[in-house]
Formats: structure tokens, sequence, C-alpha cells
């Protein structure tokens, strides 16, 4: 059985005083058998991980560096993630790519850097709309996925969870019909299948994320190869977070 996932990405949102109300509420919720991931501001991990220390929650990171340590002014370290309990971290986001030029290249290094020291990591991916209006959305995913963890061995797919985010749903209010998910998840499943097998393919949980709500959390979850979603704006409310935890379950 595949882990069913719902994580909610938080962004450069919340302050301390909002990141503590936010959990506080978020532990009021009752807490089903899916697996709940929050990733809030590196600044607020440390505060998040000790108000959730007896919870199930989560506290994911949203980045981290692709080195050990050293001169790389402004980032955070796998070790100083771990140092403070955190053990799993997003890589990949569209928004990296976008604002801060994270390449292939240096993403394959993050993800491979951050497996080797022990985390699992949750690797995002997604076309942008040109790509789709030009019917490549496929092809694009292939390469983004070819060029990074389908380079990868065997070994590492343990600690990686997928996350599909088309860019023209992030943060729109567009979604991608539950069809269209449930296609590029097949999609992406039949290309790890290819590379390592169906043993491997079978136990990736591959999360949809992409103006995930309330309304619409039910039926894109219904969908076989998705396990999950990466929330953002929705994961600011703790009742709208709630409920798409609930949808998964
Ligand atoms: P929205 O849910 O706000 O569209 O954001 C999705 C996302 O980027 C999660 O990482």
């Amino acid at each position: 059985m595949r882990k069913k996932i719902v994580a909610g990405n938080w962004k450069m949102n919340n302050d301390l005083d909002q990141t503590i109300l936010l959990i506080e509420e978020l532990k009021k919720n009752q807490i089903t058998k899916v697996n709940v991931m929050i990733a809030p501001s590196s600044l607020f991990l440390k505060t998040a991980k000790d108000l959730l220390e007896d919870s199930p929650i989560e506290v994911i990171s949203q980045n981290v560096h692709q080195k050990s340590n050293g001169a790389y002014t402004g980032e955070v370290s796998c070790d100083m993630l771990k140092n403070i309990g955190i053990s799993t971290t997003l890589i990949g986001h569209s928004e990296r790519r976008a604002h801060f030029n994270e390449n292939d290249f240096v993403l394959l290094e993050k993800v491979k850097f951050a497996i080797d020291s022990g985390m699992n990591i949750i690797f995002c991916f997604g076309e942008q709309l040109k790509d789709r209006k030009s019917n490549k959305h496929f092809d694009v995913v292939k390469s983004q996925l070819e060029n990074t963890v389908l380079k990868l061995n065997s070994d590492f797919w343990k600690n990686i969870i997928l996350a599909y985010e088309p860019v023209w749903a992030i943060g729109t209010g567009e979604t991608a019909s539950a069809e269209q998910a449930q296609e590029m998840h097949e999609f992406v499943r039949n290309c790890i299948s290819k590379s390592y097998g169906d043993i491997v393919s079978d136990k990736v949980s591959i999360l949809y994320g992409g103006s995930v709500k309330p309304s619409n959390a039910i039926e894109i979850f219904s969908k076989k190869d998705v396990d999950g979603g990466l929330i953002g704006g929705a994961s600011l409310v703790a009742s709208d977070f709630d409920e798409i935890v609930k949808a998964n379950s």
C-alpha cells in the first residue's frame, strides 16, 4: 500500500505569531490515516517542531542546499535540518526553478545530497501553460524526471515522494481536472516502472499540487494514481486544510 499524504506548503507566508496560531488550530483537527505534513518558513521550523512534538503532523522543509556546509550565505543545510529533527524536504518546487534559477543539474545534486544525508524528499515537477497548450506536457515532465530522479539507482526511491504540480494551476485557482491529474500520474508511474520495475513504481506516492481546495479534493484524490496533495493557499486556513486531509482518507 502506498502512503497517502497531504502536505501543506506555506511558502513565504505567516510570521511567528501566525505560525503558532495556525499550528494550534491544526492540532485540534482529528488526524486520520493520512500522513499530514506542513512546511512553514525555515525561520520557524524549530518552533513548529516543538509545538508538534506529540503530534503525528510532520514538519518538513521547503528547500535545502546541496552542500554540507560552508560559504553559502542565506542557505540551510541537511545537517541543520536534521539537527532540529526535520527529515523531509521539498526539492524542485516550480517557484524555486522560476525565481531562483534552480535547474535540473542543481536539483539532481540536491536530491542526491539530501538522500545520501538520510533525508526523505518530495520532488516537485510540472509543465508550464505553454507546454500544455502545445501538447508537450508529457515530454516536458519526462525530461524533468529523466534529468533528475530517474538518473538515481533504485535504492534512492524508498526516500522519494513525487509531486506533480502543473505551473499553470499553482495559485491561479485553475485546477487540473481529476482526469488530467490521473493521466499524468499514470504516465509518471509508467516512466518509473520502465526504469526500475513495478515493485518500485507501485510504492512511490505521487501527490498532485495546484489549487487544491476542499471543493475539488475528493474528486482529485479519488483517482487511482493520485496518492495525495501538496497544498499551497488552502493550507494556510486550518479548516480548509483539515477538509482536504479528510478528503484523502
Ligand atoms: P496552490 O495550492 O496555492 O495552488 O499552490 C500549490 C503549490 O505550489 C504547493 O506547493
